[in-house]
């Protein structure tokens, strides 16, 4: 299942479960493993990587389906999205970790804590819900499912970049834009489809809230609309002693568009954890 890293400049692979799963790994210290949103790639988390790897050990990872990983026409489910990122921990011989999820990647968090709750250190639910879908949820991810297969995955950057940034990060800063647009066509339809599907088949979470006994950190964008502050309230009234942070001037995509305050909540959430 595990083979020798294969280092190139920038990637590192691994074979995991079947795939090939690609990933970063730099600095030294406390593991803290980052967890992208849909329908992004590792790339993302590019400020945490430059930042926060002078104190710990930043790993980013292109989920399956995303990025430089593969994207294999089959069945996805978050439960196996969970079991990738734990193989992938266990082939670098890690076994506790702090995990940082944005969104779906806080949504693969909860699969991570139902099975392997031994293996988490930390976390840190950023811009995400613990609720399923709802009915109507669910129909729109069946949408968005034909719209990339009959259009292809810029029809998707199309319709997410406004749910992702906000208002005034769509104006005025078209690089962030360009890049976040990139991550989006980068990504092939059956890792579109098959996170949409893994999306839609979740369960709820909202009962295992009461049952996290790791130290948890709560961020959301004061704008993000998809996962909205009062989701990020619910899950910090439920987790026993979790903090919320609330980024001003954020959306969905708070760690790009508030990068230094992000950073600067993990920090000092793994200096208290940590203690
Ligand atoms: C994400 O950012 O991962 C998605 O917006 C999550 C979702 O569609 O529920």
């Amino acid at each position: 299942m595990v083979r020798t890293p294969q280092r190139t400049e920038q990637t590192v692979q691994a074979q995991v479960n079947g795939i090939t799963l690609a990933y970063n790994d730099q600095g030294e210290g406390l593991p803290i493993i980052f967890l992208h949103a849909f329908p992004l790639n590792r790339t993302m988390w590019a400020e945490q990587e430059s930042q926060l790897s002078s104190q710990f050990r930043v790993i980013t990872v292109d989920l399956r389906g995303h990025g430089e990983s593969d994207a294999p026409l089959w069945q996805y489910t978050l439960d196996q999205a969970a079991a990738d990122v734990i193989g992938l921990l266990d082939h670098l011989s890690i076994r506790q970790a702090v995990f940082v999820g944005l969104s779906m990647g806080g949504y693969i968090l909860f699969a991570v804590y139902r099975k392997y709750a031994d293996r988490v250190k930390g976390l840190v639910l950023a811009d995400t819900r613990a609720q399923a879908d709802t009915a109507e949820g669910k129909e729109a991810r069946f949408q968005m499912a034909q719209t990339a297969y009959k259009n292809g995955s810029s029809a998707i950057a199309d319709l997410m970049i406004q749910k992702l940034l906000s208002p005034a990060t769509v104006q005025t800063k078209p690089e962030l834009v360009r890049r976040v647009r990139k991550m989006i066509e980068g990504n092939q339809i059956s890792g579109i489809a098959g996170d949409l599907m893994a999306m839609a088949e979740r369960p709820d979470s909202v009962t295992l809230l009461k049952e996290i006994t790791c130290p948890t950190q709560i961020i959301v964008g004061e704008q993000d609309l998809p996962t909205p502050p009062a989701d990020a309230k619910l899950m910090a009234d439920h987790i026993p002693g979790a903090c919320l942070t609330i980024i001003p001037r954020a959306a969905h995509l708070s760690n790009l568009e508030q990068p230094d305050l992000f950073n600067e909540t993990i920090c000092s959430f793994i200096s208290n954890a940590t203690r």
